[in-house]
């Protein structure tokens, strides 16, 4: 997928966008990784069908180790969501796991850290204490023409801000 599409589908702001950036899921070209690495940002990427250089890393993401509170932006476009949503609603589903993951994901977040990602999770997103998560979600209506949609997605973009640990 276009770079251009995930940035402008998740609402990121490139001029206030904070380091280090980790795409996770980010396709095999790690697109996004070296348009932002181009911008002179701090941004790397996972992915299990990428070939590993020194900021793509060819990695299962359930297998990727997470460091607490370290990145300042997450982003993942169609990804690690998408699988989870899916695997919710799937009987038999690894939800579980996806679960446990998405909160070792916040958890890796720096204070004011934020994750990006599409598409929402609500089933999950509820549970999260405001105390600690500032949660925004924007409609999808336009993904730039890259696919063509004839009726409304009734999908959304979320952003994730972390106000405590
Ligand atoms: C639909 S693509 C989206 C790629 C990219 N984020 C984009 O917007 O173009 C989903 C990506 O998730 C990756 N993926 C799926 N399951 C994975 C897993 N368990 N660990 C790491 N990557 C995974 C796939 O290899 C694929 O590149």
């Amino acid at each position: 997928m276009r770079k251009e599409v995930s940035i402008n589908v998740l609402n990121i702001n490139l001029e206030k966008i904070k380091e280090p950036i980790l795409d996770l899921g980010c396709g095999s070209n790690a697109k996004l990784v070296y348009y932002l690495r181009r911008l002179g940002m701090e941004a790397y990427g996972i992915d299990r069908t990428i070939k590993n250089t020194l900021y793509a890393i060819k990695a299962d993401w359930f297998e990727y180790e997470l460091k607490p509170n370290y990145w300042g932006t997450i982003i993942s476009h169609l990804s690690f969501k998408n699988h989870f949503r899916r695997n919710h609603f799937k009987k038999n589903g690894n939800h579980i796991a996806y679960a446990r993951k998405y909160m070792e994901l916040l958890d890796s977040l720096k204070p004011s850290g934020e994750f990006y990602y599409t598409p929402d999770l609500p089933f999950i997103e509820q549970f999260l204490s405001s105390d600690s998560y500032i949660v925004e979600k924007n409609d999808i209506k336009d993904i730039g023409g890259f696919f063509e949609y004839n009726e409304p997605l009734n999908i959304q973009s979320v952003k994730i801000k972390k106000i405590n640990s």
